[in-house]
């Protein structure tokens, strides 16, 4: 079964608190990103955490090994069940931060968040990839290479658009995990996001996380439109 991560896309901690407070009662996950992280990172942090609530931080860390598996190990002050970093940061960034947390947790004798990857951004389309001369004929072929340079690194999954979910889990095992971005209930607008799809044609895919963010954090009942993606993700 998909589980729905709600991203809190604000840039003050009340509208964070009140989103939260609003779907509580049906979500689970919560993603703090960079505009967040940000403007009021510690504190929601902590609400989240004291509402019993499991969080994704998703700061997308990109930089030199040390510095990424350095900041990934800081990151676990906060309790967080995901974490995340740019797969075309490489192999050794990625390997060398499963190995600093892997040991940290071990040693502090605390639970190992999953450490996931971004794959290619789901704003991201083909004509980025040639202008950046990339040169795969497809972006689920790109993907597919990326989440495969994960699954080596020793992550445990990857962050891509739904379109892409079904040839990871044929081609890196079920059990690699897919977290996924993009989605649009059919009556929502696009927004920045190109590579799309609706909440029940994601579940059919197969991802184990959905990630959602204006279709709930911009609607004017919040609340009815998790009930609603819901009630379309149980039809
Ligand atoms: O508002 P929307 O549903 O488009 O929000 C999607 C969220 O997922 C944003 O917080 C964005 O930063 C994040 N994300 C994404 N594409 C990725 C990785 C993360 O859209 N590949």
């Amino acid at each position: 079964m998909s589980k729905i991560i709600v991203a809190l896309d604000f840039n003050q901690f009340e509208e964070a608190k009140q989103l939260i407070d609003k779907t509580k009662d049906l979500i689970e996950y919560y993603k703090v990103g960079l505009e967040s992280y940000i403007s009021c990172g510690e504190k929601l942090l902590n609400y989240i955490q004291e509402q019993g609530k499991k969080i994704f931080l998703d700061l997308k860390f990109h930089d030199i090994p040390n510095t990424v598996s350095s900041a990934t190990v800081a990151s676990l002050k906060y309790n967080v069940d995901i974490v995340n970093m740019h797969t075309q940061g490489g192999i050794e960034m990625m390997s060398n931060t499963v190995k600093m947390v892997t040991d940290y947790c071990n040693a502090k004798n605390i639970k190992k968040p999953k450490i996931i990857g971004v794959t290619l951004l789901t704003s991201l389309d083909l004509d980025y990839m040639k202008n950046h001369r990339i040169n795969f004929d497809s972006t689920e072929e790109y993907v597919l290479h990326l989440a495969r340079n994960a699954k080596i690194s020793g992550l445990d999954g990857v962050v891509s658009s739904p379109k892409e979910t079904v040839i990871i889990k044929e081609n890196l095992g079920k059990d690699f995990i897919t977290i996924t971005p993009g989605i649009r209930p059919a009556y929502e607008q696009l927004g920045d996001q190109k590579r799309v799809m609706t909440p029940k044609e994601a579940k059919i895919t197969g991802t184990d996380f959905m990630v959602i963010g204006r279709p709930i954090t911009k609607a004017a009942d919040p609340q009815k439109a998790v009930l609603n993606i819901l009630e379309e993700l149980n039809d």
